[in-house]
């Protein structure tokens, strides 16, 4: 039996947008890039409409690139993507460095439609291809001591610009606690729209963890490291009162400059944006088990 692959389940004026139903199927077929990835549709996908691609690709927070939203789709071009690989070190018992088609190897690729909240109060829909980090993490043997997962970015300041800032620390840095990580929503994700990652976000692998603030979720990951203490994070560095290391979606407890109770769709208009946060960005029956007996007011 053929498998699935995410277009057959999704109606196509959800995934393709305007310009490209008005240019046609040619128009997607003339890009040598993309190259379809079969992935089996998810029962953990939401059931919202996605954004458009262009939306997904023009709309991006990439600082390695520059802090503009369209920075990313601006300057990301110049990124080298292949080859790539991830070091993986730390508490594992298969230390090394993997070559992505290495690390992707066996692990069961899926379309995960995933709502996703950026710390600034914005907000998507995104029909991601990926796998569960906890298929990875099981092959390369989480040894009993680790705590936390702690991910890093490329530092590659001659393609990406933004890396002459000294604003921050780089390379870009991010962790999640051990069971966090091994939660089945956590996906390294390695395309989206059933095609290989777009570089602006964050090609060619990259975290989602939907439940948590945007910024947990590291683009252009080269490695994984298994630590027993919770690691330091980019932005918990640059302000530690204002983005904490768990970063939960969490419309009661509010950034000290602005509100989390609401957020604003990208692509719905410009009256018809603004919708409701929801604790866990909606995927509270999923994941609240994993903070119970945690204040998180003081684990923000
Ligand atoms: N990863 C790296 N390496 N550098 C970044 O600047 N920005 C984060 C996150 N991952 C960032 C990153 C933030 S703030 C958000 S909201 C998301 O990426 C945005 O992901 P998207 O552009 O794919 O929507």
């Amino acid at each position: 039996m053929r498998r699935l692959t995410w277009s057959d389940v999704t109606p196509k004026p959800l995934w393709l947008n305007r310009r490209q139903l008005i240019a046609g199927a040619a128009a997607l077929a003339a890009t040598p890039a993309m190259a379809r990835i079969e992935a089996a549709p998810s029962k953990y996908s939401t059931g919202d409409a996605p954004n458009s691609l262009e939306d997904i690709t023009t709309y991006n927070n990439f600082y390695e690139f520059g802090t503009g939203k369209s920075d990313p789709s601006d300057y990301a071009g110049s990124l080298t993507v292949d080859p790539w690989s991830v070091v993986i070190d730390g508490m594992v018992d298969r230390p090394g460095t993997y070559d992505l088609a290495d690390l992707v190897k066996g692990q069961p690729l899926e379309e995960r439609i995933y709502r996703f909240r950026c710390v600034e109060a914005w907000a998507m829909v995104i029909p991601w291809i990926g796998f569960e980090l906890a298929g990875l993490l099981n092959r390369v043997g989480v040894q009993s001591d680790a705590k936390f997962v702690a991910f890093e970015t490329l530092l590659r300041p001659e393609e990406m610009p933004g890396q002459a800032s000294p604003f921050i620390d780089w390379p870009y840095r991010e962790g999640l606690r051990l069971d966090e990580a091994m939660h089945p929503l956590t996906i390294l994700a390695t395309g989206l729209y059933g095609e290989a990652m777009p570089k602006p976000n964050g090609a060619p692998i990259r975290l989602v963890v939907p439940w948590k603030y945007g910024f947990k979720s590291i683009k252009s990951i080269v490695r994984i490291s298994l630590v027993d203490k919770m690691p330091q994070t980019t932005w918990n560095m640059l302000q530690p009162n204002e983005y904490g290391f768990y970063s939960n979606v969490n419309p009661a407890v509010d950034h000290p400059r602005w509100s989390q109770a609401s957020e604003r769709r990208i692509g719905a208009g410009l009256f018809g944006g603004r919708q409701d946060t929801l604790m866990f960005n909606g995927y509270e029956a999923e994941v609240a088990s994993l903070y119970a007996g945690q204040d998180l007011k003081v684990d923000y």
